[in-house]
């Protein structure tokens, strides 16, 4: 007998039911780097597609009426990548920005940002401050990017902020619930992941949303993040509607 640890998922696209979807969706953006090498081009090249690539799907879950997206486009670990790598994907996180700010009223799209930002550079952070000041004012569809971002360090800064706030005398430790302790997190308020897609053909999580994905449905697959697509997305909701959810009681 064979036994699978772990299946991947794939085969044909099942039909989506628009009226079920998932409220979120998070994605790790994975395989830019192996996309391009298959090309014989340079690692940036193929963060330049992903990020062609992260547009159409934005967008598209946009006009689907999704509610939250949220994408790891940067880690705290990646800093550690060659540094003409880490400068491109400030460079295209920057583009992306600067478009941003002249698009999103008009497409009451609200773009927020889950990491360690004071990291960033000044030109980056002051973007960043403007998305959000437009944000502020819009009601549509929520894009989480994360950058400088990793599911440890949520964690750890979540538990200083609380530790502070006792020591404020604001909160008793004793009174600390998982509701409480949500609202520490980068992502307080936001509801967690129902699906979360991991293309590039890795079986991890690798430091993305730890708290937030206990209950998340998983979709892994091999496509490589810039050939990702619609119709990729739309097996991936297919499978997720598939599932039953029982949050550890049983039906
Ligand atoms: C992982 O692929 C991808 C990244 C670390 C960077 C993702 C960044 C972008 C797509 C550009 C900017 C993003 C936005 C949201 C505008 P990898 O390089 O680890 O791929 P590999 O596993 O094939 O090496």
């Amino acid at each position: 007998m064979k036994l699978v640890f772990w299946k991947k998922s794939g085969g044909a696209a099942g039909q989506v039911d628009f009226n079920r979807l998932p409220r979120h969706i998070a994605i790790i953006l994975d395989g830019n780097g192996r996309w391009a090498k298959r090309r014989g081009l340079p690692r940036t090249a193929g963060h330049k597609v992903g990020a062609e690539t992260f547009r159409t799907i934005a967008t598209y879950c946009r006009d689907i009426g999704l509610e939250y997206l949220t994408v790891y486009a940067f880690s705290t670990e990646n800093w550690k990548r060659p540094k003409d790598e880490v400068e491109t994907i400030m460079v295209l996180l920057k583009r992306y920005l600067l478009e941003a700010i002249e698009t999103m009223e008009r497409d009451n799209v609200r773009l927020r940002f889950m990491g360690d930002l004071l990291a960033l550079n000044d030109e980056l952070k002051a973007l960043v401050a403007e998305c959000n000041a437009i944000s502020d004012r819009l009601t549509g569809c929520q894009c989480n990017i994360c950058i400088n971002y990793g599911g440890r360090a949520e964690l750890v800064h979540a538990a200083q902020s609380f530790a502070e706030d006792c020591i404020a005398g604001s909160v008793k430790p004793g009174d600390l619930t998982e509701d409480i302790f949500e609202k520490y997190l980068y992502s307080a308020g936001i509801p967690s992941p129902d699906l979360l897609i991991r293309p590039g053909g890795e079986l991890r999580l690798s430091n993305f949303l730890l708290w937030q994905c206990a209950y998340a449905e998983f979709y892994l697959t091999d496509v490589l993040w810039p050939d990702f697509s619609k119709e990729e997305l739309h097996k991936a909701i297919a499978a997720y509607q598939s599932r039953n959810r029982r949050y550890g009681a049983v039906t």
